[in-house]
């Protein structure tokens, strides 16, 4: 297996999507892999001059990317992105699954039907169809997928979030699934679970106190860096990892435990 001296694989000509790769934790994805060689798919929804931002910067970085939309909430769309990438590199090595949206905070109590139906389509069923829309690729390519859920699913919450952990523990449950079925096929499946990170979707969606309420239940007392937890994904796609099969890891200061 062909190593560099960090002892990261070499990664010229590899390509690798990422879903939500116009913000946050997608964006800082999207160039890490793109500073190892990859040939990126910079996904997004909304966010069209976002990724297409992104895209730039890896290109006049000397990379190559391509900017993609589609909402994963609807299969079709799911499945003309997964002909886009296709078409756009005709080769896939690295799937993230990292899109995701908790939508809105709602209690329990009070979650619609409408509000569990579209979140668990974001969260749980963009990547599931995904993944399988792109197992061709993934196959030839012998490739890696990783998922992106949240340490809330250990949590418990998050904070009126019920609906958002149910999918992303339904995140999780998919990873193993996938990792056992996909195995054989040479394709290895992991998941990462981050704590609180520094992103836009807080800003959407939690006070400044919440953040930092959430934070101080880690062990370093702080939100991570989108960049942290890209690190960890790049990892995970990485030949160093190549023993690492069907894990969802946590990434997030040792959030939960006392400390004492
Ligand atoms: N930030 C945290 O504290 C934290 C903690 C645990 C887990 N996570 C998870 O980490 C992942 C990235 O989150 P982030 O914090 O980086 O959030 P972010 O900055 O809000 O980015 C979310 C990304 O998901 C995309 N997205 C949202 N809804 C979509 C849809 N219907 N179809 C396609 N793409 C969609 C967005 O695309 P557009 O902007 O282009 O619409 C955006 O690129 C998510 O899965 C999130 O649940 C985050």
């Amino acid at each position: 297996m062909a190593r560099s001296p960090t002892g990261l694989s070499r990664t010229a000509d590899k390509v690798v999507a990422i879903t939500g790769g116009s913000s946050g934790i997608g964006r800082a994805t999207s160039l890490a892999f793109a500073r190892r060689g990859y040939k990126a798919v910079v996904h997004y929804n909304s966010g069209r001059e976002r990724a297409e931002a992104v895209a730039q910067q890896i290109l006049t970085a000397g990379g190559q990317a391509v900017a993609l939309q589609a909402d994963l909430a609807s299969v079709s769309e799911v499945r003309e992105l997964a002909e886009a990438i296709a078409s756009n590199y005709g080769q896939l090595d690295v799937l993230v699954n990292n899109a995701g949206d908790p939508v809105r905070r709602v209690p329990y109590r009070d979650v619609s039907e409408e509000l569990f139906d579209r979140t668990l389509a974001v969260n749980l069923k963009g990547p599931f169809f995904l993944t399988q829309a792109l197992l061709p690729l993934l196959g030839a390519a012998r490739g890696v997928v990783v998922n992106v859920s949240s340490d809330a699913t250990r949590e418990g919450s998050g904070g009126d979030n019920s609906h958002y952990v149910a999918a992303k523990g339904g995140v999780n449950a998919l990873t193993l699934a996938m990792a056992t079925e996909l195995a054989p096929l040479g394709i290895r499946v992991n998941c990462v679970a981050p704590g609180t990170v520094d992103t836009p979707l807080h800003k959407r969606l939690s006070t400044p106190e919440r953040v930092q309420r959430s934070a101080q239940g880690n062990l370093l007392k702080r939100a991570a860096s989108p960049e942290e937890i890209a690190e960890v994904i790049v990892f995970l796609a990485s030949d160093a990892a190549s023993f690492i099969v069907g894990q969802v890891i946590f990434v997030d200061a040792g959030a939960g435990l006392s400390g004492l």
